[in-house]
């Protein structure tokens, strides 16, 4: 017999929209999988005058969201709504009524997760969150189940589709920056106003929930090194490119020493990496794990379908472990605490960094650069004058092998300052 569980859906939006169109259009295929028939009970917007591309019963609209959080009949709330207040208040009522939530709001789990999670899980409730990072990818469910025998050890990738698309198009057809972004804009990929995503801050935001499932780790976004790419000069790009290096906007949690590195950054990757082959929008995480090395998830990591996929899967999910009758569960925790020391300050990153320094072009420069470098304990791989223009500013591109950030940032304080320098020295940081 089929198990029939009722749905609201709070935000009418590009996902809401896909989620609806979905269930409608594949409801028969999900129950002959499932045996669950997902309803939809209702849909809450504030304004239903945008066309959308799914037509829905007009009976299912209604613009107050009273009419889904005090329906008895409704066992899950979709939250897609976005941002953190309503958004909040929204799933904390839901919870207290409660109601199973799922909810693809990254910026709200990033903020608020531990307090959502713990306030569902003494509610014997479930939350869903798949479609929260890296859309259609099933992170969220691979480390939760497919991954849960491992200790995790590293969780680092691409998760912001709009900056790989613009880094992309950079080092693919030699695009200024605002040009790649104009491009992204004109695709609808990258929004109106594209902040979130070219300063790095949805990156955290889901490298903030990653922390927190893969590590135990409440780490809100502003104790995550942020990073983004709108200062990246193309410049730079081609001349990683020639010494075989790729650029990407990279979300890295790693374990060094009992702490845990969380940082987003631009970042130099040999051009052989399989992230360096990530394009255009797509996303991809690895996860390296004590049983498994490593895995990979690579895909779409926004749009409407994929991000609704990910919340059909949550739906279904939740629907097996609710039982029609008694609407009883038994909802697990959704993080544990790991025995990470706490979050590792950035100036104590060891990693291999590429310099660009724009400088006159004299006698002792270079000699003057690297005496501040070796004072610093700062060894240099490789160093190239770009051009040869005597008595004018000239690149000088180097790269180091590994430093600490702290000597790198205090090394450039004092080359930065040399009379010689023309502009604030470039410094990116390189990972193998
Ligand atoms: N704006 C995000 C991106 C998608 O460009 O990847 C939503 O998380």
């Amino acid at each position: 017999m089929k198990k029939i569980v009722n749905v609201g859906i709070i935000g009418f939006g590009t996902v809401g929209s896909g989620v609806a169109k979905i269930l409608l259009s594949k409801g028969k295929l999900l129950e002959q999988r499932s045996g669950i028939s997902l309803c939809i009970k209702k849909i809450c917007d504030k304004d239903f005058r945008r066309k959308r591309p799914v037509n829905v019963p007009k009976s299912l609209l209604t613009k107050n969201i009273n009419d889904i959080l005090n329906d008895r009949s409704i066992d899950i709330v979709v939250e897609l709504m976005g941002g953190i207040h309503p958004a909040k208040e929204v799933v904390a009522n839901a919870i207290a009524n409660g109601k199973h939530v799922v909810t693809a709001n990254k910026a709200l789990l990033a903020n608020h997760g531990r307090e959502i999670f713990d306030a569902a899980h003494k509610k014997n409730v479930f939350i869903g969150f798949e479609a929260s990072v890296g859309g259609g990818i099933p992170i969220i469910k691979a480390l939760r189940e497919g991954l849960i025998a491992n200790k995790v050890n590293a969780i680092y990738g691409i998760v912001n589709g709009t900056s790989n698309f613009v880094l992309t198009r950079m080092m693919d057809d030699d695009l200024s920056f605002s040009q790649a972004l104009r491009l992204a804009q004109d695709k609808g990929l990258a929004e109106r106003n594209p902040r979130l995503d070219i300063e790095g801050i949805d990156s955290a935001h889901k490298l903030a929930i990653l922390a927190l499932l893969g590590f135990g780790v409440n780490a809100k976004p502003k104790n995550i090194y942020t990073e983004g790419i709108k200062n990246i000069d193309l410049a730079d790009i081609q001349y990683g490119k020639k010494w075989g290096y790729a650029l990407k906007l990279l979300a890295i949690a790693k374990l060094v020493g009992g702490k845990l590195e969380l940082r987003v950054h631009p970042t130099f990757i040999p051009s052989r990496h399989i992230l360096a082959n990530v394009t255009g929008e797509d996303n991809a995480i690895f996860i390296k794990g004590d049983l498994i090395g490593e895995a990979l998830l690579f895909g779409k990591g926004a749009g409407s379908f994929p991000a609704a996929s990910a919340v059909i899967s949550d739906l279904v999910d939740i629907s097996r472990n609710v039982d029609e009758f008694s609407r009883k569960v038994k909802a697990e925790k959704v993080y544990f605490s790991g025995n990470v020391k706490g979050i590792e300050k950035i100036e104590n990153l060891n990693t291999r960094y590429y310099c660009r320094l724009l400088a006159i072009d004299k006698p002792g420069v270079l000699a003057k650069i690297s005496s501040v470098f070796a004072k610093k304990e700062i060894s240099i791989a490789n160093a190239y004058q770009i051009e040869r223009k005597r008595g004018q500013a000239v690149p000088i591109v180097l790269m180091t092998h590994e430093a600490r950030e702290g000597s790198i940032r205090r090394a450039m304080e004092e080359i930065n300052k040399l009379s010689f320098i023309a502009k604030k020295t470039v410094c990116i940081r390189i990972e193998r």
